[in-house]
């Protein structure tokens, strides 16, 4: 494997390989000093053309937990205000020796076509509404350890799964690793290609949560909306928002996931999100592990 540009790439051998990798790695976090030498003397560049929190950070922990040299490129700010294009940025980078490009962009397909112009390794960080593999795998990593297992899972992804490139990487992972999917939207935020996705549908989140022992809800993602979904925020929290009331039909060790950033009040309420069955910070730890398990695997491992 040279590439992370697809959660659908994987086998399930690969997947699960970085899965363990990353169950290995996490010790480090425990350290005192929490440093490896394994990427000594190679060079990462976290490249990003969109806002991010938690990936951003997380790739560039996980870079330097590992020993390697770390750019942070953001658009903003760069040469791409005057034009410059995503060809000529990464071949600026590479002419930097770039052994590694972590990748974020609003274009679907950005890091596909980024692996074909540089000679090392690609990592989709995020690709329009098409994937983000690592966010996938941080979340079956998530449930691996929370649940002890993946095989037979039943995992409701929950929200605006048309402009959503998580719920996609989930859907593909998630399947081949064993478990059973189900997304859940309002008609208007549902793919019209999801019969083709390898995972049952639903209109109805209450129908849905009794049978789920990971309910995954997903933000809105208005920034991607250029027409109206739904008639307000009031009625998309009523029916599809996670409240008390909701976590209550889920059955009794049920966990609920979100890969942020959340919007407390619209798809989960404030008593969702900080209950002790939500995931959410764990899942940002587990994120550091699993990327710097990717990193290893591609730039430095065997
Ligand atoms: N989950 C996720 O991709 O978050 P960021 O946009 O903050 O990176």
């Amino acid at each position: 494997m040279r590439h992370l540009l697809s959660a659908g790439d994987l086998s399930r051998d690969e997947a699960t390989l970085i899965l363990d990798t990353a169950g290995e790695l996490a010790q480090v976090g425990d350290r005192s000093v929490k440093k490896l030498p394994t990427l000594r003397g190679r060079t990462v560049v976290n490249l990003f053309y969109e806002d991010s929190t938690r990936t951003r950070t997380s790739f560039e922990l996980a870079a330097k937990r590992l020993s390697a040299d770390v750019i942070n490129f953001s658009a903003k700010g760069s040469s791409v205000s005057k034009g410059e294009s995503l060809k000529d940025t990464a071949l600026t980078l590479q002419a930097m020796g770039a052994d590694g490009v972590v990748i974020r962009h609003s274009a679907s397909g950005a890091p596909h076509r980024l692996a074909n112009w540089i000679d090392g390794s690609v990592l989709n960080a995020g690709d329009g509404t098409h994937e983000h593999p690592t966010q996938a795998l941080l979340d079956a990593f998530t449930m691996r350890a929370r649940l002890g297992r993946l095989e037979g899972l039943r995992v409701a992804v929950v929200g605006d799964i048309l402009h959503s490139r998580v719920a996609r990487s989930n859907v593909l992972l998630l399947t081949t690793l064993g478990a059973h999917v189900t997304v859940v939207a309002p008609p208007t935020l549902m793919p019209v290609s999801v019969h083709t996705w390898p995972c049952q549908v639903s209109y109805h989140l209450d129908e849905v949560l009794p049978e789920s022992d990971v309910v995954m809800m997903l933000r809105v993602q208005a920034e991607r909306m250029h027409d109206s979904f739904f008639p307000s925020v009031r009625e998309y929290s009523r029916n599809y928002g996670l409240d008390r009331e909701r976590l209550n039909r889920m059955p009794g060790d049920a966990i609920v996931m979100h890969p942020g950033p959340m919007v407390r009040g619209m798809e989960i309420s404030a008593e969702v999100a900080d209950s002790p069955r939500c995931t959410v910070t764990e899942q940002v730890a587990n994120g550091v592990s699993l990327r710097m398990a990717v990193l290893y695997l591609l730039l430095g491992g065997s």
